[in-house]
């Protein structure tokens, strides 16, 4: 009866859920998810006051060793001993790790996120006195001054102090300990929680903590407690530490949460930890994906901290910090002096506050302060907040941009390079019907003379949402149709998500079943949760073993009707439980090793999405690139393919969001975004769709995307005209295919991002730190897609003092810096070459990527104010890992000085042969010569043929003809 009634409530839920996203829905539901002060530890951090850290160092326990300083910390308020471990890492990095000196039981401490263990620098110590201690960091010029009491630390590059860590005291330690009082504990949080759903039955509003809770909470978590003091024993140190440590008077919350509907029963208490860092002079903070907000991160005061918890949100609303579907807890710090950054290495529920004593001045009242001399310095400070695990904290101390990405991916990783069809437009839909749709479309994109190279198939394409299953009646014969597709020589995605359907008849959930590969209750039982499928178990993709058969599964053997032209979607692996707390696992599930879902939750994505890829590369043998697309993510997903922004929307404010946000994730390593072109809910009116495959195009992952509920779209269904743009879009990614592609190597090569915001380019331009509605494609192409209805123009900012820039469609000439307004029209894609770059683009119209694969290059040279340009280009198979294991590869550079264009080798390690070559050279800004020569080693000069507009200053030089691999020289005279 129980168990019926159970499984009543549960398809009520699905049921309900599914209606609400069928139905046309405005916004979020909020209540769904936690405020900060419904989440019991945000609570608690932030009622901790800056300024009274009862935090003291033992400079007396201080030990250095070779490439390490250790020094315990006390709270001198319970005596708990923490121990700090100091790092100078190689590459101008310093690593903080805090832990407990005593922990009841060891606490999480993120695993397979770092490449490796970051090599070391030695520390010395170069100064000490009473209260402080100083070291140098081995690298780069910086010390660090260690203060005992109250504790702090400062960095200083020279003399001048560029981050305090603890500076306002907020260093948050929850220690583990025994709950003192069970029962009491019990009666007051059962109290708490029945008075909640009293107060929810006669409030629309989301639950709220009673009153009295919040009252004297400034004692929080960490305050005083006289019984703990009592019940302690010496150190090492002779300080005094906790003996078994037992709490009293804990506050509601720390030992059992309850929110809506659901308990979490908090095994461990409260375990959260917490940080302050100070950015003197720092103005501009970004990073800390995933949120639907400006590329430049607002402060939080008054509002909710930036939320960093994977989570499925059900028509996210724009502007605000809420928490979306994945998360890289790395935030930069930026000044025209430097750039720094934080990794904050935990993967539990995170909450960032941001504040700034200048947030809210107006530039007139900043130039007040400044000419009145009275201003103080700006000064940014960020607190991070986890709930569980050890502070594990990156200071990545630049100091530029380009340092923070190589600091970042020499911990991390760095961007996959993906095959090339992935950069080429892919066309999905919830769902292609069947294998008929399938090939229609196919067909349309024929027809209508679009290329485009990778069909989606969405959850009902498996049966009954069984993903590696084919469904019979719709997907009754799919190795033809992926034959169908490969002779065009395009390819499948098809979802794979990570709830399995529990159903005895279905392999792969016996399988996991009887390997014993589920996330457990809390009790010990498989945890089952509801989603696309029903009721559906979790597997546990932190265990080792189990992502190994997970990987499996995509042999070819394993997954039938799949071919080596199928790739794959990883959704809902946030992971999205329908009937779960926020959609999402209950916190007190747990994985192997024993850990609680609260300690990995952010991690779980990143590992179905690695043992996806991984599978995709074992099923070839090793040799083929992968593609996996995920919507859940963490710092380190970068490794293992794409992400898009999840479940957006059909508005103007959706598509102009999606700049920012994938800004975002590219500043913090992952350059593979984009978002689901048109909008996943809602039908876009046909301007709105243009307008967002024209930014799609120059987005880095390009894809559309629909809701089942939403009425077709592909590009043919809105008139000739409109099909004309929108093919006109998609020709222009095409062409710029080789571009694309070498910027992915690049990024691939040195974490540097691929879309970048503005400053990173122009690290010293003021105007450029808030601009998040126009980019740059490597240092070479400005993008400033249309973004609003009805436009007319855009007002687009060229940075770069003394430099030009060409506008890509009619060459003209501008001089930067400027704000140039550009009348558009609906063909307009504002789109600017800088001058002094080269870029190389294939101009012939095929079906796919993979047609084009031989086709002669065009490279358009920008000069630059000194009448010089450079680029490259990179060239492989476009698929394989032979670039990588044999030296298979071409990497060009091109250099225009001196009226003479030079082609070499940018790197002599790599060989490859193609036939592919070059058909013309196209020179923005160039004088009209008498004549151009080519000369090539060991053949004889010979005259090209040019053509010169003398309006625009653009001279076309016809069939140099020669192969791209070739060394060779042009010359204008
Ligand atoms: C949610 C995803 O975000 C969306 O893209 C997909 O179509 C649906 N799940 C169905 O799989």
């Amino acid at each position: 009866m129980a168990a019926a009634a159970a499984v009543g409530r549960l398809e009520m839920a699905a049921l309900a859920w599914l209606a609400l996203s069928l139905a046309v829905v405005t916004a979020v539901d909020r209540s769904n998810f936690k405020t900060c002060d419904q989440s019991s530890f945000c609570k608690r951090q932030r009622n901790v006051e800056a300024g009274s850290s009862p935090y003291r160092a033992l400079l007396e326990s201080l030990q250095l060793s070779q490439d390490s300083m250790k020094i315990q910390l006390i709270n001198e308020a319970n005596k708990v001993p923490l121990l700090l471990e100091l790092y100078g890492l190689k590459g101008n990095m310093t690593r903080i790790r805090i832990n407990e000196l005593n922990p009841l039981k060891p606490r999480y401490e993120v695993p397979d996120v770092l490449v490796q263990d970051p090599p070391t620098t030695r520390l010395s110590v170069t100064g000490r006195d009473d209260n402080s201690v100083e070291l140098s960091l081995g690298e780069g010029n910086h010390k660090l001054i260690l203060t005992a009491k109250p504790f702090r630390m400062d960095l200083l590059e020279g003399r001048e102090l560029v981050l305090s860590v603890n500076s306002r005291g907020l260093l948050v330690f929850e220690h583990l300990r025994q709950r003192k009082d069970s029962f009491s504990d019990k009666v007051s949080s059962t109290v708490v929680s029945i008075w909640d759903r009293i107060k929810n039955l006669f409030s629309r509003e989301p639950p709220k903590e009673p009153a009295s809770e919040g009252e004297g909470a400034a004692e929080a978590s960490d305050a005083p407690s006289s019984a703990e003091q009592e019940s302690t024993e010496k150190t090492e140190q002779g300080e005094e530490a906790p003996k078994g440590a037992s709490e009293t008077e804990e506050e509601p919350g720390s030992w059992e949460e309850t929110f809506k509907t659901h308990t979490d029963s908090k095994p461990n208490g409260p375990t959260s930890v917490g940080l302050d860092f100070s950015f003197p002079g720092v103005e501009n903070v970004y990073g800390i994906p995933e949120h639907a907000d400006y590329l430049r991160l607002r402060t939080t005061e008054g509002g909710d901290p930036y939320r960093l918890y994977n989570l499925d949100v059900f028509q996210y609303e724009l502007y605000n910090p809420m928490a979306l579907y994945g998360s890289v807890p790395v935030l930069l710090a930026h000044n025209p002096q430097r750039t720094l950054g934080i990794f904050w290495l935990n993967a539990a529920e995170t909450w960032v506050d941001v504040t700034s004593n200048t947030a809210g001045k107006t530039l007139f009242g900043k130039m007040l302060d400044y000419m009145q001399g009275g201003g103080e310095t700006p000064q940014t400070d960020v607190r991070w907040m986890s709930e569980s695990g050890i502070i594990d904290v990156f200071l990545l101390l630049g100091p530029s941009p380009n340092d923070i990405f190589q600091q970042y991916a020499s911990l991390t990783g760095t961007q996959a390079l993906p095959p090339l069809f992935a950069l080429a437009y892919h066309q999905s839909r919830w769902n292609y019907n069947d294998e008929e749709d399938v090939s229609t479309v196919d067909n349309g994109f024929d027809e209508h003379d679009i290329p485009y190279d990778v069909i989606w198939l969405d959850i009902e394409h498996a049966d009954g949402k069984r993903y590696f299953t084919w469904d019979p009646n719709k997907f009754p014969r799919p190795r033809e149709m992926l034959q169908g597709l490969a002779a065009k020589r395009r390819k499948m995605v098809s979802i794979v998500d990570p709830h399995i359907k529990v159903d005895s008849a279905y392999r792969i959930h016996n399988e996991i079943r009887s390997r014993d590969f589920y996330v457990k209750t809390k009790d010990g039982s498989d945890y089952e949760g509801w989603c696309w499928p029903g009721s559906a178990g979790y597997p546990d993709f932190t265990n080792p073993e189990m992502r190994a058969w997970w990987s499996s599964m995509f042999g070819y053997d394993h997954y039938e009707g799949s071919m080596e032209n199928l790739y794959t979607w990883n959704d809902m692996n946030e992971p999205s439980v329908f009937n779960g707390p926020e959609v999402t696992m209950h916190k007190d599930a747990v994985h192997q090793g024993g850990w609680e879902h609260r300690d990995i939750h952010n991690l779980y994505a990143f590992y179905v999405q690695m043992a996806t890829a991984e599978g995709q590369v074992k099923r070839s043998g090793g040799l083929e690139r992968p593609f996996v697309l995920t919507r859940g993510f963490f710092a380190g997903s970068q490794r293992y393919g794409a992400v898009w922004t999840g479940d957006n929307a059909a508005e103007w404010d959706h598509l102009k969001i999606s700049i920012p946000m994938c800004l975002s994730l590219a500043l913090v390593g992952i350059s593979f975004c984009g978002a689901d072109v048109g909008g996943f809910f809602k039908n876009p009116e046909p301007e709105l769709l243009v307008r967002w495959y024209q930014a799609g195009a120059y987005q880095p992952f390009f894809r559309a995307h629909a809701h089942m509920d939403t009425t077709r779209r592909e590009p043919w269904l809105f008139g000739e005209e409109n099909k004309a743009l929108i093919r006109d879009a998609v020709r222009q990614r095409y062409a710029l295919l080789p571009f694309w592609y070498t910027l992915f190597y690049h990024s691939y090569r040195t974490g540097q991002p691929v879309m970048r915001p503005l400053w990173v380019e122009y690290p010293q331009d003021a105007t450029t730190y808030a601009i998040d509605d126009q980019y740059l494609l490597g240092d070479a192409l400005l993008v400033h897609p249309v973004t609003a209805q009805g436009a007319r123009g855009v007002q687009v900012y060229l940075p770069g003092k003394g430099e030009v820039w060409y506008d890509v469609h009619t060459h003209q000439k501008l001089h930067a810096p400027q704000t140039h307004y550009l009348a558009v029209t609906m063909s307009s894609i504002p789109v600017y070459q800088r001058g002094g770059s080269i870029v190389a683009r294939k101009e012939r119209v095929r079906r796919s990527s993979d047609c084009m694969y031989n086709d002669p290059y065009t490279l358009y040279v920008a000069l630059g104010p000194q009448g010089t340009a450079q680029g490259e280009l990179f060239v492989d198979d476009g698929h394989t890992f032979s670039f990588e294991t044999k030296g298979q590869y071409l990497h060009r550079r091109f250099s225009f000085s001196g009226n003479t264009l030079t082609a070499s080798s940018a790197d002599p390690k790599g060989s490859f042969e193609t036939p592919a070559w070059i058909e013309r050279v196209v020179i923005l800004g160039a004088g009209k010569p008498a004549a151009v020569f080519l000369k090539q080693k060991d053949v004889a000069e010979s005259r090209l043929d040019f053509t010169h507009e003398a309006e625009t200053s653009v001279l076309t030089i016809r069939k140099p003809a020669v192969n791209i691999g070739a060394d060779w020289s042009i010359s204008l005279r």
